[in-house]
């Protein structure tokens, strides 16, 4: 029972207007689809589901402005619409987590870098067991805390 994480050493800093800028956001989001689409797994997906990049790239950024900022624009449901890609698999997961702690880490706001990361990470993992669950309902999942 010694793999299961402990609470990181200094505390995540909270969302606020004063831990990032709008623009901060803009930056964060653009440049990390623009990496997303360039990828050779990850790009294809895009491709098939967006049609309206403009539209795509002002809800992610309502949705991170919500958990970076606490803004109350973003309207959507990531859930089901997430569980409704066909072909996702772990690889995308990793690699879509790579590219956004990459974008990430050049953003030049270490509070900020630190809960978006967090908060990635936290949801990829949702994703990714509840999209296991639903379309391999009889396939045993890893045991809490090992690898995948
Ligand atoms: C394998 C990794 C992922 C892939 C391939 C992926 C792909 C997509 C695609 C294709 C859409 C557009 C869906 C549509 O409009 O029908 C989308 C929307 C979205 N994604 Fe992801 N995604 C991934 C991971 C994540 C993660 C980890 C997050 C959050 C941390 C995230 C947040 C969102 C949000 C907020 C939307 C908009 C949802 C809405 O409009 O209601 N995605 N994603």
């Amino acid at each position: 029972m010694s793999s299961l994480p402990v609470p990181p050493a200094t505390p995540l800093p909270q969302a606020s207007p004063s831990l990032c800028s709008e623009d901060e956001v803009m930056r964060l989001v653009h440049d990390f689809y623009a990496r997303v689409r360039e990828d050779p797994r990850l790009g294809p997906v895009f491709t098939e589901h967006v049609a309206d990049w403009p539209g795509h790239l002002a809800q992610l950024v309502d949705f991170w402005s919500a958990l970076l900022r606490g803004t109350r624009r973003f309207q959507g449901s990531p859930m089901s619409k997430h569980m409704a890609i066909d072909a996702m698999d772990r690889d995308l997961f990793d690699r879509w987590l790579a590219l956004f702690r990459l974008t990430t880490a050049e953003c030049g706001n270490t509070e900020m870098q630190r809960l978006a990361d967090d908060i990635a990470v936290r949801i990829a993992g949702t994703f990714w067991k509840r999209y296991q669950m639903l379309r391999w309902p009889t396939v045993a999942l890893p045991v809490i805390g090992s690898a995948g």
